[in-house]
């Protein structure tokens, strides 16, 4: 159907994306992050956009264009991240985190450039804020949890216990293969798992095609609840 023509239930509501990686910086010059391009979370927003909601793509440094009518709110690192999203918990009937989020980052930032000294160096790291997770926990009936788990081993079974232990609605495996899934491409191949343990295997397609595929069974978990 046309998008005028059928009444999706995310049409004026609030969703919130998080994308791509995040930065920790280590000195003025360095850094620690990974290969998250944003694509999934910048197809996401879209994908949502079009259903006619209210989008904000809270997102860390990628090189993509933002999707027409979406706010889009740069970050760097997970802490701003996490300051963003905290401000709009409150508000968005859907979260959405697609971000690659540092686990760590490093527990002192030094201003101009670290010289180098010995023939080792350590670098002592401390917790990042889960920031779906925080959401999961303070979230109100009717707001959904949506989260991804990148995994390279053990996939479904470890990206179950993020969804009970996140308090989710549903979650995204994503297994990570270099050529065709995970960071970088333009494909994935992903496993939705929802609250009720229902699990759906999702052919490899391409990352707009996976977002529809995501906000249609999240328009299903919307109807449900009503
Ligand atoms: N996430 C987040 N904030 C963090 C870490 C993760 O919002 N500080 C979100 C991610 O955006 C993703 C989900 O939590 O939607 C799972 O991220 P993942 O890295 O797969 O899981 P972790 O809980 O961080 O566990 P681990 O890295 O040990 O597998
Ligand atoms: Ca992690």
């Amino acid at each position: 159907l046309p998008d005028s023509q059928y009444d999706s239930p995310l049409k004026g509501k609030h969703v919130v994306v998080t994308a791509g990686p995040t930065r920790e910086k280590i000195d003025g010059v360095r850094f620690i992050s990974n290969y998250s391009s944003g694509k999934m979370g910048f197809a996401l927003a879209e994908a949502a956009k079009e259903r006619g909601a209210k989008v904000t793509l809270i997102t860390g440094p990628v090189h993509l264009q933002t999707p027409e009518g979406v706010e889009r709110l740069d970050v760097e690192n997970a802490c701003e991240m996490y300051a963003e999203a905290k401000r709009i918990y409150h508000s968005c009937s859907v979260f959405i985190a697609a971000a690659a989020v540092a686990d760590y980052r490093p527990d002192t930032v030094y201003d101009g450039k670290l010289k180098k000294q010995n023939v080792e160096m350590q670098l002592r790291m401390v917790r990042n804020p889960d920031i779906l997770a925080e959401f999961g926990a303070v979230k109100q009936s009717g707001q959904l949890a949506v989260g991804f788990a990148l995994e390279t081993d053990d996939g479904v079974e470890n990206a179950r216990k993020k969804l009970r232990e996140k308090n989710l609605d549903l979650i995204a495996c994503n297994t990570f293969d270099r050529k065709t899934s995970g960071f970088e491409v333009d494909t994935n191949v992903l496993t939705l798992i929802d609250r009720n343990l229902e699990e759906t295997a999702l052919p490899l397609m391409r990352k707009t095609e996976a977002a529809r595929q995501l906000l249609d069974y999240i328009e299903r978990l919307m109807d449900s609840e009503q």
